[in-house]
């Protein structure tokens, strides 16, 4: 783990990558606080590994401020701050630019979007990095996705919020590197979580509504410890699917090719 790091708290820790990665970072010795908006879910982690558990909305900035204060308070400083909650609701009516989700009904996916997997790393940002940097450094982890820079066949919405996280975590690590503080960002391609319709500790690896066509899927288990390596390693870009490195690269290196290709693989999903 990274050397110091007594007290992480970790958004969306009651499932899936969140989960796993309380799990890990309690057997590494670390004291975690799992933050949820199922706080039923938060405490059930909680009490497995001995921790504290509290309800957070990552999508209000009041929310995220007092989970800070809150811990920094009763537990003391925190040194590693995983921004993983997060949410996707797929386009509906075939159309990038629906407003309601395809795979989840919501009135405004756009906004959603926005708020858990972008303004939640703004707002843990605004309240974290003075605090840590007035205190000589710290560490944010922020997870985003392989959707944020390649693209989500069939979920517009999650792929422009993905992309503004990678965004935004260059820019911590450009801005604040400087003043101590670390930044890593997580871009998996499919994991076996409710994500992508794998039910919580069904150890299933297979099936779900997608996503898990390209690479295969990884555990959430599997995740974490890519996480927890690559933070170690003080590395920016956590990739836990190697091939998105060769993805990234062919993209950059002909545009129009890769548009080409994933319309391709998206007529070939459309048939199944
Ligand atoms: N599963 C995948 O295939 C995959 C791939 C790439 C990236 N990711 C990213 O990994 C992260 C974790 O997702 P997961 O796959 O474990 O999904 P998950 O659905 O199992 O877990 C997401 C967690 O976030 C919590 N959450 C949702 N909205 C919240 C809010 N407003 N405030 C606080 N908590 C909230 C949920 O309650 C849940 O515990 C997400 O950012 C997701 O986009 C997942």
């Amino acid at each position: 783990m990274i050397s110091g790091a007594n007290i992480a708290v970790v958004t969306g820790g009651g499932h899936g990558i969140g989960r796993a990665l309380c799990r890990r970072l309690h057997r590494d010795g670390v004291k975690v606080v799992v933050a949820d908006l199922d706080l039923r879910s938060a405490e059930s982690v909680a009490a497995e590994i001995g921790c504290t558990a509290i309800r957070v909305d990552v999508a209000d900035e009041s929310d995220i401020t007092a989970l800070v204060e809150r811990v920094e308070n009763e537990n003391g400083n925190i040194d590693l701050f995983i921004s993983n909650a997060g949410v996707g609701f797929g386009d509906a009516d075939d159309s990038a630019a629906s407003a309601r989700g395809g795979m989840h009904d919501i009135e405004d996916r756009w906004e959603a979007c926005w708020q858990v997997n972008v303004m939640a790393h703004v707002y843990a940002a605004r309240a974290l990095v003075p605090r840590m940097i007035n205190r000589g450094g710290g560490y944010l982890v922020n997870v985003a996705s392989a959707a944020g820079l390649l693209a989500q066949i069939g979920d517009a919405a999650y792929t422009v919020t993905k992309h503004a996280a990678v965004g935004f975590a260059e820019s911590l690590a450009i801005t604040h590197g400087d003043a101590g503080i670390r930044v890593s960002v997580v871009c998996p391609q499919a994991v076996a979580t409710r994500m992508i319709g794998i039910e919580d500790d069904s150890d299933s690896m297979e099936g779900g509504f997608g996503g898990n066509e390209v690479d295969g899927i990884l555990s959430a288990d599997e995740v974490a410890d890519c996480v927890v390596n690559g933070v170690a390693a003080g590395r920016f870009l956590i990739l836990p699917h190697p091939q998105v490195s060769d993805y990234v690269q062919r993209k950059a290196a002909d545009h129009d090719r890769w548009i080409g290709g994933m319309r391709k693989f998206r007529r070939r999903l459309a048939t199944r």
